[in-house]
């Protein structure tokens, strides 16, 4: 008996129906991707990528980690960027966080979980250097709501921040990194307006002197 039945049966139910719908659908898409979006995202189950956007396969790339966080040495969100931007040449990057995340309440409290604290860290960094905490007269659903916001745009700023996107921007790229975040009790999205499509939107600190070969 096949392992996990269920989602075999699932898979191949799935793939009927879009053939039926689109007899070149896997044809396709076997040859190539080339989409338009970068969506990073939590691994939250409860926040699949392609389903609340409405894109097929083929319309979105993914990245997923806990609490969709950007750090400057991980090699894997780096390595996720630079193909979508530089190959597949992706023109707008999306960070997408959601209320009600577990990995920003849990780098809210003082309860240790081992490795994942290590991770969290970078959101630990967020609070610390935020007006939120114990004192700023929130109550606590509200101060993990505000944290999860900051959180995008902490990361919209890592993403900017990275030699990938500002190579892009020099070359004259059209590259657009968009924070939103979704919440879970309505399924919606919601913009939070922090759009940075150049690196004049950036403070001075980061912004990376013009390349020869760009002028
Ligand atoms: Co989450």
């Amino acid at each position: 008996m096949r392992i996990l039945k269920e989602l075999f049966d699932n898979n191949k139910a799935w793939a009927a129906r879009k053939n039926e719908e689109n007899a070149e659908f896997f044809s396709k898409l076997a040859q190539g991707q080339a989409p338009p979006y970068l969506w990073i995202g939590c691994a939250d189950s409860r926040v699949p990528a392609n389903e609340i956007i409405g894109l097929d396969p083929g319309e979105v790339f993914v990245h997923r980690n806990v609490a969709n966080v950007v750090v400057h040495t991980d090699f894997n969100c780096l390595s996720v960027l630079q193909y979508a931007i530089e190959v597949l040449k992706v023109e707008h990057v999306i960070v997408c966080g959601h209320y009600g995340c577990g990995g920003v309440a849990a780098a809210m409290q003082d309860q240790p979980y081992g490795l994942i604290d290590n991770w969290l860290r970078h959101i630990r960094d967020v609070y610390e250097h935020s007006e939120l905490g114990p004192d700023d007269g929130l109550d606590p659903k509200t101060r993990h709501d505000k944290l999860c916001e900051l959180n995008v745009a902490a990361q919209v700023h890592n993403v900017c921040h990275t030699t990938i996107v500002q190579d892009a921007w020099r070359r004259g790229q059209n590259l657009a990194v968009h924070g939103w975040i979704y919440a879970l009790t309505d399924g919606l999205l919601r913009d939070l307006d922090l759009c940075i499509s150049s690196p004049e939107h950036l403070s001075k600190t980061f912004r990376m002197k013009p390349s020869p070969r760009a002028s």
